[in-house]
């Protein structure tokens, strides 16, 4: 069983989909695991470590010769792995209703594709649950962003020279990103306060300290989708919400948007028109701008100003943690490589719950339900 690691190739990706412990940990299993060489260095993993965590270290044709798995995070395009076993796995987040041609090349290479983010949401797979492992660090780093673009301080200081006083931080969204960026929000000594269309939230956002701003008696509030993911609401909910908004932004210093819909755009949160009532110096962080965003004249890849409001817009925001994203991310594709490791047949092998709702191509052929459909 050979097990090949390969250097990330898509724009500014500094990932790693394994870490020198994540190696070990494989090697323990009976696996030979091969790194290209430079994987893991924009994640500040050096080559040495691999090679004395017990991997090969060499190019990409010799890391991918004769693998049974290639682990990627973003994934490798379909050239890259001529010379891999027949039938061989490629574990990664794949973007499979973003990029099809690509799992079109997977299935015409004759791959196992295994899109880990369609993983379920289901006890036994919260550890192989890439989607929550990065969006904790995106929560994080999307209150420092702010902080280091916002012109003032976080926390109350009273000193000789006079006060000043606390930011106030308004997360929307409350999942698993939200959930960090109110902590770290707490944590750098803002007054926070946060809003989701999911009613379970409010509880945990008061046991983070942070004030809840809700949307009451409105019909059609089932902001509840399927699975603890949220839903579209309706046109009344929606209007209610920009109202609510409207008041409360106002008075805010910094607004971090996280709300997605599975299998939707983000939903518009925030209008330019709420914008121009936000006093100049003001920080918005759309982490939802790769899925259409959150915030009217938020930029992919770019922090721009509106009405004074600067709007920050970074991609990947994980990557913007390459050590920390990937050493979470690693332990995720070992958790799910080890907790289905036949050790009779010396290789996982998948139960159908999981299996079908990740496998994307098998034996030349698109096999997922939602890919057929
Ligand atoms: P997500 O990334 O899909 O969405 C982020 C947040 O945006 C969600 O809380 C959602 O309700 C909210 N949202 C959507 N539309 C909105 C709107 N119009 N206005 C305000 N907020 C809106 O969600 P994420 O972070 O992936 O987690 C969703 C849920 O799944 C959480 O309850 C989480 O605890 C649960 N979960 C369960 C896991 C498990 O059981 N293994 C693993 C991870 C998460």
């Amino acid at each position: 069983m050979k097990i090949a690691v390969l250097r990330e190739r898509a724009d500014g990706e500094r990932r790693v989909a394994a870490t020198p412990e994540t190696v070990k940990k494989l090697g323990a299993l009976g696996a030979s695991v091969a790194v290209e060489a430079g994987a893991g260095e924009a994640a500040s993993f050096a080559d040495a470590d691999y090679a004395a965590a017990g991997a090969s270290v060499g190019d990409l044709a010799a890391t991918v010769a004769n693998a049974d798995i290639v682990l990627g995070v973003q994934g490798p395009d379909s050239a890259a792995l001529s010379g891999a076993r027949p039938g061989a796995w490629v574990v990664a987040s794949l973007n499979p209703f973003g990029a099809r041609e690509r799992v079109d090349a997977y299935a015409a290479a004759g791959v196992e594709a295994l899109a880990m983010e369609l993983m379920p949401r289901i006890t036994r797979a919260q550890s192989m649950d890439i989607l929550s492992s990065q969006s904790n660090l995106s929560g994080y780093k999307a209150v420092l962003d702010a902080a280091a673009e916002y012109g003032r301080a976080f926390p109350m200081m009273m000193t000789a020279a006079g006060t000043v006083s606390a930011a106030r931080v308004f997360v929307m969204g409350v999942g698993v990103a939200g959930l960090q960026a109110i902590a770290t929000a707490r944590r750098l000594g803002a007054q926070v306060s946060a809003t989701d269309v999911r009613s379970a939230t409010r509880e945990q956002i008061m046991s983070l300290g942070a004030k809840p701003v809700f949307v009451e008696n409105v019909a059609g509030i089932e902001g509840e989708g399927a699975g603890g993911y949220a839903g579209e609401t309706s046109p009344e909910y929606q209007a209610a919400q920009a109202e609510l908004v409207s008041a409360h932004i106002a008075k805010q210093d910094i607004v971090i948007t996280t709300a997605l819909i599975p299998g939707r755009p983000a939903p518009r949160l925030v209008t330019d028109a709420q914008l121009a009532t936000m006093r100049p110096g003001s920080v918005v962080v759309d982490l939802a701008v790769e899925q259409g965003g959150n915030v009217e004249g938020a930029v992919a890849g770019e922090v721009v100003t509106r009405h004074g409001v600067r709007i920050v817009g970074h991609r990947n925001v994980p990557s913007r943690l390459a050590a920390d994203a990937s050493a979470l991310f690693s332990r995720n594709l070992f958790n799910f490589l080890n907790a289905f490791w036949d050790k009779d047949a010396g290789r996982p092998v998948l139960d159908a719950e999981i299996g079908d709702a990740i496998r994307l191509t098998q034996g030349g052929r698109i096999v997922h339900a939602r890919l057929l459909g």
